[in-house]
């Protein structure tokens, strides 16, 4: 071993074997740095975050340097987007050369999108709001419900009276005012979110709202198609290429009233990828996580994990397996849920999980608990594992495991768990290499639609001037390697993704 000492100005080379390594270390590096020995623990220490061991080509390594200069020049600048709420930061982003590239750059798949919010509003307001037979009413708590139907809706419990959209904006001078409120309903986003969000339970409260508003539109069958279509292109058109949809497989409706089951919705899911897929051969496809409220009892948490076994039986390519979902500090525990999670253990039977776990800020309650457990029942991958950096056990069975942690900055930051993501405990995970995923949860109501955003957060803020091109490199095909899709699929996605990443190289290097 060749160590080099700085001593009294000139370097001088000690060469040292076996034991005497030791003594050298011990009597003369320890009384001055040696700088070569502390310019290769840096190395050491690089080497280990995320895409710290990949070898980047020299067209990479030209990128790299432009990143490294954008982002010093950003980290610079007197408002941080990183460390401004994401309702502020985002017109910022949207002038930064480093988003433009993320935009370009090929991202995998998107692993943690909830299907109720898919869409951005903009098109839910302006576009379905505004089709034929859309009625609306006005509850007491200052919300909306809407309903599509032939004749005039049956007045409903917090729905005295329906009106006719169309009559009703044909009565307005100008329904521009009338259609921005209607956003307002959908989506969490305010001009001043620290005045208007003073706490978790005030931003959930709202986050809750917002899903049953939407519910009315996108349960109408003839919706929920253009629907999925829509949220795939939005996804495409952010270069992502694959999406693990998370969906409560809610019932939806005709015009006439009736109603559609699960199965319709999964064969419908179906349907629309195939269309896509056909009209853009680059995407791979969209598999689903069966989701339940961890507000059910037991007994309807047991009767839906066997529902999910079932539906995983009859459409094998679609279904990847079960997830609870809703605001795990208010719900219940994954540990309460036991008798229903092992159900298919007990029963001999397979149903992968990919529990949301973590999401708390509240350390060493039940829900923190939620990782260990999680882990324990052998989830594939971890939702948000926001808490995870503070279980050293949990976090090494994770990793052990190959258990990729679904990361989703800007949702943390909006739901109030960090507000500057520099501080994000994640980056404690990237600077280790731990498996994990990019995604951005629930992208209607944060306003961060496709994934570029989230990775911005996530290369700039959390991964600071440390993050580079390959941790990029490694994030968008751990989105393909982490994925429920099976081997052959994965080896011909993470194919195809190399051949956009080295276009993308190819094309943006000069
Ligand atoms: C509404 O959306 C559908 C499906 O995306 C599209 O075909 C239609 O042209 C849109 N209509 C308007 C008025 O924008
Ligand atoms: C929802 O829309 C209604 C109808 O325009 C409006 O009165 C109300 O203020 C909106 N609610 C929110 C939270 O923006
Ligand atoms: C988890 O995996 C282990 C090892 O394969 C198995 O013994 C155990 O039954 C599984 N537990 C559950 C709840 O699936
Ligand atoms: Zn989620």
């Amino acid at each position: 071993m060749v160590i080099s000492v700085r001593k009294g100005g000139e370097l001088r080379v000690l060469t040292c074997w076996g034991p005497l390594f030791l003594l050298c270390f011990g009597v003369v590096c320890n009384a001055a740095p040696d700088p070569s020995q502390r310019d290769s623990l840096m190395r050491q220490e690089t080497s280990r975050q995320i895409g710290g061991k990949v070898t980047l080509t020299a067209a990479e390594m030209k990128l790299d340097a432009r990143l490294r200069g954008m982002k010093e020049h950003e980290m610079s600048l007197p408002s941080f987007p990183p460390a401004i709420h994401f309702f502020k930061a985002k017109p910022l982003i949207e002038k930064s050369p480093i988003f433009t590239l993320l935009q370009k750059m090929p991202k995998g798949g998107a692993l943690h999108i909830h299907s109720s919010t898919l869409v951005g509003v903009d098109w839910l307001v302006r576009n379905v709001t505004y089709r034929h037979h859309c009625y609306i009413c006005f509850t007491r708590d200052q919300s909306v419900r809407f309903v599509f139907s032939t004749g005039h809706p049956w007045p409903t419990w917090d729905c005295f009276y329906w009106y006719l959209l169309e009559t009703l904006r044909a009565e307005m001078g100008d329904p521009a005012p009338f259609d921005n409120s209607l956003i307002q309903n959908l989506t969490l986003f305010t001009e001043d979110p620290d005045v208007a969000y003073p706490s978790q339970d005030v931003v959930w409260e709202k986050f809750e709202k917002a899903f049953v508003v939407a519910s009315g539109l996108i349960t109408h069958a003839p919706v929920l198609r253009d629907y999925l279509y829509k949220g795939l292109e939005e996804l495409h058109r952010d270069n992502i290429m694959y999406l693990e949809l998370r969906s409560g497989l809610a019932r939806t409706y005709e015009l006439d009233g009736s109603v559609h089951d699960k199965v319709w919705y999964l064969k419908t899911i179906q349907e629309v990828t195939q269309k896509f897929v056909k009209d853009h051969p680059d995407f791979l496809g969209t598999r689903i996580i069966i989701t339940v409220h961890r507000t059910l009892s037991v007994s309807r948490v047991k009767a839906a994990v066997m529902d999910a076994i079932q539906m995983q039986r009859d459409f094998p390519n679609v279904v990847a397996g079960f997830d609870l979902v809703g605001r795990e500090d208010s719900g219940r525990n994954l540990w309460y849920f036991r008798d229903a999670l092992l159900l298919p253990a007990n029963l001999g039977l397979v149903l992968p999980y990919f529990f949301h776990a973590g999401e708390t800020d509240e350390e060493g309650t039940d829900v923190d608990e939620n990782i260990l457990d999680a882990l324990l029942l052998n989830t594939t991958r971890i939702g948000h594992g926001y808490a995870l950096p503070h279980h050293p056990l949990a976090k090494e069975l994770s990793r052990a495991g190959n258990v990729a942690v679904e990361l989703c900055p800007i949702s943390n930051q909006v739901l109030k768990l960090v507000s500057d993501l520099r501080n994000h405990p994640a980056a404690v995970l990237m600077s280790e290499g731990h498996p994990l995923v990019i995604s951005s949860d629930d992208p209607s109501l944060f306003g961060n639609a496709g994934l570029s955003y989230d990775f911005y957060q996530a290369f700039v803020g959390i991964g600071g001037l440390k993050a580079n091109l390959g941790t990029l490199k490694e994030l968008a095909a751990n989105s393909i390697k982490y994925s429920s899709l099976p081997p052959h699929l994965k080896d011909a996605g993470l194919v195809l993704w190399g051949k956009k990443w080295d276009m993308f190289i190819s094309t943006n290097v000069y």
